[in-house]
């Protein structure tokens, strides 16, 4: 099969389409005919050398997330067939042909939708759903902070509190990024460009402060969420693209009652995983069957390109998914 493989540590160059073994399905696992996947930004610091594929996944394909066809099944596999259209969330070698996942790790794609498109949800609207839903509990009526709201779990995200009947504030440092995310349902945007957001938060709510923070840059940015934290509010740690260390209020968090917590779907345990997907089958894909949520594609390049699909995310310029056609 073709896939991209990382040759050795170092810049986007290192990515290289070749000819190497399919794989195949061992007990309760499928093998996918991938169609589609998509850029993540572990996907960068994996090409880097700095974080290894989890146990399991092959170490030198990336790719975090597939949509395609169901091509072999294991005896121990009953939930999908051969033919069967499924996308979700893997733990590496989305970038190649054929892959072979636990059968449950995966949703069947909501109807209709193209395989491109199916690749754009599973990795950010899985850690959307799974962050702000199901860890923060955001519930309608309250307001979520969703930083790099251009990002792909950004511009998920702010669909899934509009479709929960949360209010939406969203930060970029760029303007263009917060007027298209006006367009998905953000109800107020922030320009953040200096890293300085919790008073205009503040303001915002009336002074009351925020509920739930989706957390996707880290760094500075965790002291102030915790400086417009309402009271028992919560802050989920995603992304650190801002750096690992900043400098907190522990005073203020014991004041309100805040909680601030991490999460990584990508460390997590098959039994994990395969609650992720049931998830995404349960709650996301009828939303997209209904129209309410649509998967948002920035650009859609060849498999063969994946080396431009990453010096793109690095440049920060898009606004939602890079999605990769595997043909
Ligand atoms: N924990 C998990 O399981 C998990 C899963 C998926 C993703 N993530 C994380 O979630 C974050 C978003 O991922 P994504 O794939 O959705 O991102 P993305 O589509 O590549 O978008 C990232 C955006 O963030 C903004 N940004 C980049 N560096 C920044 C900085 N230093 N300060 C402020 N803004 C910055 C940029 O937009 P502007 O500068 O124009 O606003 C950029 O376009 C990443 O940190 C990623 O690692 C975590």
């Amino acid at each position: 099969m073709r896939a991209i493989v990382i040759a050795r540590p170092g810049g986007p160059e290192v990515l290289e389409l070749r000819d190497v073994p399919a794989p195949e399905p061992s007990r309760g696992e499928v093998r996918v005919r991938v169609r589609a996947t998509a850029v993540n930004r572990a996907d960068l610091l994996q090409r880097m050398g700095v974080y290894p594929a989890p146990p399991g996944s092959p170490a030198d394909i990336p790719g975090l997330e597939i949509a395609g066809e169901v091509d072999a099944v294991d005896d121990g596999a009953t939930e999908f067939g051969v033919g069967d259209r499924v996308f979700g969330v893997v733990g590496g070698g989305g970038y190649a042909e054929y892959l072979t996942v636990h059968a449950r790790t995966l949703a069947p794609m909501p109807p209709g939708m193209s395989f491109d498109a199916a690749a754009a949800v599973p990795e950010a609207f899985v850690t959307a759903w799974d962050a702000m839903v199901d860890q923060a509990r955001l519930t309608a009526g309250e307001t979520v902070l969703v930083h790099a709201v251009g990002s792909g779990v950004g511009t998920a995200a702010i669909q899934i509190a509009r479709a929960i009947g949360a209010r939406s504030i969203g930060t970029a440092r760029t303007a263009d990024k917060l007027e298209r995310a006006r367009a998905l349902g953000l109800d107020e945007g922030i320009l953040a460009g200096d890293a300085k957001f919790a008073d205009e938060v503040r303001k915002r709510t009336g002074g009351r402060g925020i509920d739930v923070v989706v957390e996707l840059v880290g760094g500075a940015y965790v002291a102030q969420d915790v400086a417009c934290i309402a009271t028992k509010g919560r802050i989920v740690v995603v992304g650190m693209m801002a750096g690992p260390q900043c400098d907190l209020d522990l005073g203020a968090l014991m004041r309100k009652r805040a909680e601030i917590r991490g999460t990584m779907l990508r460390s997590r345990p098959l039994e994990e995983k395969i609650l992720a997907a049931r998830a995404l089958e349960r709650h996301l894909v009828p939303l997209f069957a209904r129209g309410t949520l649509k998967p948002i594609v920035a650009k859609v390049l060849p498999l063969a390109e994946a080396g431009e699909a990453h010096r793109l995310m690095q440049r920060n310029e898009t606004f939602g998914k890079i999605v990769l056609e595997v043909g």
